[in-house]
Order: structure tokens, then C-alpha cells, then sequence
């Protein structure tokens, strides 16, 4: 990897659940680190993020981006990148959202360190594509600009317009001015499909959720592996194409 490259990278279902495959990763990109930026995209806040970097083998990544694409703060000192809130949609209010939802009655709230002033999240299993635009619907007649992300049939995120995983990687290819052939992007469920959807090149691990598993296309490699070890078999792929590495042939 002579060239420089962005991998922006969810955590949970993806680098993080087997810890083993965890260390192999770490130790392939320690060699490549100096070439790559490196960057975790998570549903989870920033500090949860943190407190999982410092307990695991995650390397250390230039930045965060936190609250499904509402936060992005460099790891080291926490700031927000400037421009970033500028980003996101003025015709939002997380109070104004969840007024909006209240009715729903299939909606429970998750815990309150799970909502922020961007991001106002519910547990729902199994809800139908008819109840997400029924959800679309009431915010769009209350007046806000939001984005609704379901994940896992499980979580759903309600974030202002503008926000979200693909939105955040976006900035951060423009603000190290990486063109969309250098960036990669990994991911295992709905709240990484965005990222999926801005010509990056993906990867998509073999435990992924079936929204996820469902992309196909020439930007999207599907790894038959799992966890870490389908983000590095997807980073062989894809840095192959550069003649950069030696054609991935057996794991490990
Ligand atoms: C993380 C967050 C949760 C969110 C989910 C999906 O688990 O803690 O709030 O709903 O990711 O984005
Ligand atoms: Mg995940």
C-alpha cells in the first residue's frame, strides 16, 4: 500500500466479535499503518468507542465517527473535525422527533445513553418496510429533515439529514481529499449501508445481516469470511487491484 487510503470501518459485527481474527487484522495493518487512515464508524457514542479501543487489540484510528454519523471527532483529544455540524440539517430537533413518533406504540425508547442531541434511537423487531415509511411520514409532516436507519431488525435510529455513516466518510474522503477508489468502507448491517452507496469500495463481512448481505455490485466485495477477518481478506482484495499486495489466496 504505497498510497495512501482511508478505511472507515464498523466495530460491532464487524472488527469486533472474534478477538482472535481481531489481533490478525491489527497486526496486518500495523505494518501498513503509516499509509492508511483509519477510521471507526459505530451506532455506539464516542466514549463507549473509546473504552472499547483501549480494551481490545482495536488500533488506535485517526478519527471517530459516533451516533451513526452524527459525531466526528478526532481519537486523539476528542474535538469535533470543524464543519462537520455545519453539515447537518437545520430543520432538526431531536425533541420535535420524538414527539413526532410518540404514537407508535411498537417503538420503545433505548436507554437514555443511547440518545444525544442527534440522534434519537428506538428498539422494534421486525418492523415492515409500510411501519419505516409510516416513520418517514410523521417526521416528514412534523416539519423535520431526518433520515431513518434500521439495522439488524432491531435498531432504529432516527439522525438529522445530512448525517449517517456514508455522509460521515464522505467529509473525511473530501477533507484528506481521497478519491472514491481509496477509500474502503466495512460493515455487517443497516446502519452501514450508506456507506455502501457513495461509490467506495466495500466490504461486507459473511456474518452481515441479509440488508447488508443483499448489496451487490462491482463496489461491493463480499468476504466468506467473518468478522475482522472478512474486513482484512476485503483490504487484500480490493489493495490487490493497486498491485500493492500479494494476491490473497488461503486465510490465514
Ligand atoms: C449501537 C447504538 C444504538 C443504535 C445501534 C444501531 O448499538 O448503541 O443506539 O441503535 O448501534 O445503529
Ligand atoms: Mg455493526
Amino acid at each position: 500500500m504505497g498510497t495512501r487510503n482511508l478505511l472507515v470501518s464498523d466495530l460491532d459485527g464487524t472488527l469486533l466479535g472474534d478477538d482472535a481474527a481481531l489481533a490478525r487484522f491489527a497486526e496486518w495493518l500495523e505494518a501498513r499503518r503509516a499509509n492508511v487512515r483509519l477510521v471507526y464508524a459505530s451506532g455506539r457514542r464516542f466514549d463507549s468507542i473509546v473504552e472499547s479501543i483501549n480494551a481490545t487489540e482495536l488500533p488506535e484510528p485517526d478519527v471517530i465517527v459516533a451516533g451513526v454519523g452524527t459525531e466526528v471527532r478526532w481519537f486523539a483529544g476528542g474535538e469535533t473535525l470543524p464543519f462537520w455540524h455545519n453539515r447537518l440539517a437545520r430543520r432538526w430537533d431531536a425533541r420535535g422527533a420524538s414527539a413526532a413518533l410518540a404514537h407508535f406504540d411498537d417503538l420503545r425508547r433505548q436507554p437514555a445513553e443511547s440518545q444525544s442531541e442527534f440522534k434519537v434511537s428506538y428498539h422494534a423487531e421486525q418492523l415492515p418496510a409500510s411501519r419505516l415509511r409510516a416513520i418517514r411520514g410523521a417526521l416528514m409532516s412534523a416539519g423535520l429533515s431526518a433520515e431513518v436507519v434500521y439495522s439488524s431488525d432491531r435498531d432504529l435510529d432516527i439522525v438529522p439529514a445530512g448525517a449517517g455513516k456514508g455522509a460521515a466518510a464522505s467529509f473525511l474522503a473530501e477533507y484528506w481529499q481521497l478519491p472514491a477508489e481509496r477509500v474502503l468502507v466495512s460493515g455487517d448491517s443497516g446502519n452501514d449501508l450508506t456507506m455502501f452507496l457513495r461509490g467506495f469500495r466495500g466490504i461486507v463481512v459473511a456474518n452481515a445481516h441479509p440488508e447488508l448481505k443483499a448489496l451487490a455490485g462491482p463496489n461491493v466485495f463480499r468476504s466468506r469470511f467473518a468478522f475482522a477477518d472478512g474486513v482484512l481478506d476485503g483490504l487484500r482484495y480490493w489493495l490487490d487491484e493497486f498491485g500493492e499486495s500479494p494476491r490473497y489466496t488461503a486465510f490465514p
